[in-house]
C-alpha cells in the first residue's frame, strides 16, 4: 500500500496554491498521559473533503493572512501552524530568501477537531517546499510534519491511516468506496490540550492510570473501512475523547442525538471536538441529516462531505 500522492501543481504567477483536506477520527483510542505530556493513540484518520487552500508568494517577510467566514479566529501569531511550517523549512534548508506571503483561504472549522491546523501546516510546508525548490525528499517533509504537530503527517498524506505513537506514526489503510458524513460545526472551539486533560481528570475519577488500556486499533473499525461498509463501521467508530469533550462542553450531547434522531448510522465527536461527526448511508441520507442539523437548533451549522480523499496537494492552473 501506498500513501496517496500529490495529484496536480497550479501556480499562478509567482505563487504556489496547495489544498488540504480535514479530517475525521473514526477511532481514537487513548492511552495514558506520557511524561512528555503526550498520550499514546491508535487513532484511525479519515481525509474528508473540506479544505483549506494556502497560497504562497515571495514576500519581504513572513506575513500571513486569512480569508473565509471564520478568518478572525485563525491566530497570525508563532502559534500559526503555517508560519511555523514556512520558518522550519526555510531554516534546515537554508533558504537566502524565506520571506513569504502565506494566504490562507480557511474553509475548516477553526479549533473544532478536523485538523484544520494541521492542513495548514502540511499546506504551506508543501507549497514553500514547492516555491523555494527545496527538494527535500517526502520523507524528510513527513518529519517536519511531525515536528509541527502529532496530525500534521496524516494532513499531508491523506486518505486513511492509523496513526500510533502520538498519532504521527502512519501506516496507510485500505478504503473500498466512500463514506458520507456531516459535520455539525459549533460555536467556539474547544482546546485540544484542555480535552485531554479533561480525559485523564474523568479516567482519574474512575481508578487508577494503570487500568487504561493500551490504545489499540480496533479490527472491525479496519475491516469495515477494508469493505466500505458504512453500517459496520457505524457500529464499529469510538472517540475516547468524547466524554472529556461532552463534559466541557454539554451541549454536544444534544448535537450528538439530533443528528442520530435524524437518521444517521451513528454520531461521534471529531477528535477533540467541539465538531459532532455523523456517518450516513450514502449521499441523499447525508444530505437529509444535515437538513436536520440546521433545523434543530443544536450547532452553528451542518456540512457534508465524504472521503477517503488525498491529502495535500499541489493545485495545476
Ligand atoms: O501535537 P499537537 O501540538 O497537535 O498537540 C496539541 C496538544 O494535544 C498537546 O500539547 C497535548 O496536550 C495534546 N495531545 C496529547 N497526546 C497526543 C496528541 C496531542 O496529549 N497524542
Amino acid at each position: 500500500m501506498t500513501a496517496p500522492e500529490p495529484a496536480a501543481v497550479r501556480a499562478g504567477g509567482e505563487g504556489v496554491t496547495v489544498r488540504v483536506p480535514a479530517k475525521v477520527n473514526v477511532q481514537l483510542a487513548v492511552g495514558p498521559p506520557r511524561p512528555d505530556g503526550f498520550h499514546d493513540l491508535a487513532n484511525v484518520f479519515l481525509a474528508v473533503g473540506l479544505y483549506d487552500e494556502i497560497t504562497v508568494r515571495p514576500a519581504e517577510s513572513l506575513r500571513i493572512t486569512v480569508s473565509g467566514p471564520d478568518a478572525a479566529l485563525v491566530p497570525l501569531d508563532s502559534g500559526n501552524l503555517a508560519a511555523r511550517a514556512a520558518t522550519l523549512l526555510g531554516k534546515r534548508y537554508e533558504v537566502a530568501d524565506r520571506g513569504v506571503h502565506i494566504h490562507i483561504a480557511k474553509d475548516i472549522p477553526v479549533a473544532g477537531g478536523m485538523a484544520g491546523g494541521s492542513a495548514d501546516g502540511a499546506g504551506a510546508l508543501l507549497a514553500c517546499d514547492a516555491l523555494w525548490g527545496t527538494g527535500a525528499s517526502r520523507a524528510e517533509l513527513l518529519e517536519i510534519c511531525a515536528e509541527l504537530g502529532s496530525d500534521v503527517p496524516f494532513s499531508l498524506v491523506g486518505g486513511a491511516a492509523l496513526g500510533v505513537g502520538r498519532g504521527e506514526r502512519l501506516t496507510p489503510l485500505e478504503v473500498d468506496g466512500t463514506f458520507h458524513w456531516v459535520f455539525a460545526l459549533a460555536d467556539g472551539g474547544l482546546s485540544t490540550p484542555a480535552v485531554y486533560r479533561e480525559c485523564d481528570r474523568l479516567r482519574a475519577e474512575g481508578g487508577p492510570a494503570e487500568a487504561v488500556p493500551e490504545p489499540q486499533a480496533a479490527p472491525a473499525v479496519l475491516e469495515a473501512l477494508r469493505t466500505g461498509d458504512a453500517a459496520a463501521l457505524a457500529a464499529a467508530v469510538t472517540n475516547d475523547l468524547q466524554p472529556a469533550a461532552v463534559s466541557l462542553r454539554p451541549s454536544l450531547a444534544d448535537t450528538l442525538r439530533a443528528g442520530t434522531e435524524a437518521g444517521a448510522l451513528a454520531g461521534l465527536v471529531s477528535g477533540s471536538g467541539p465538531t459532532c461527526a455523523f456517518l450516513a448511508e450514502d449521499a441523499s441520507a447525508a444530505e437529509k441529516v444535515a437538513r436536520a442539523l440546521r433545523d434543530s437548533g443544536t450547532c452553528r451549522s451542518a456540512r457534508v462531505a465524504a472521503g477517503p480523499v488525498p491529502g495535500a496537494t499541489l493545485l495545476t492552473a
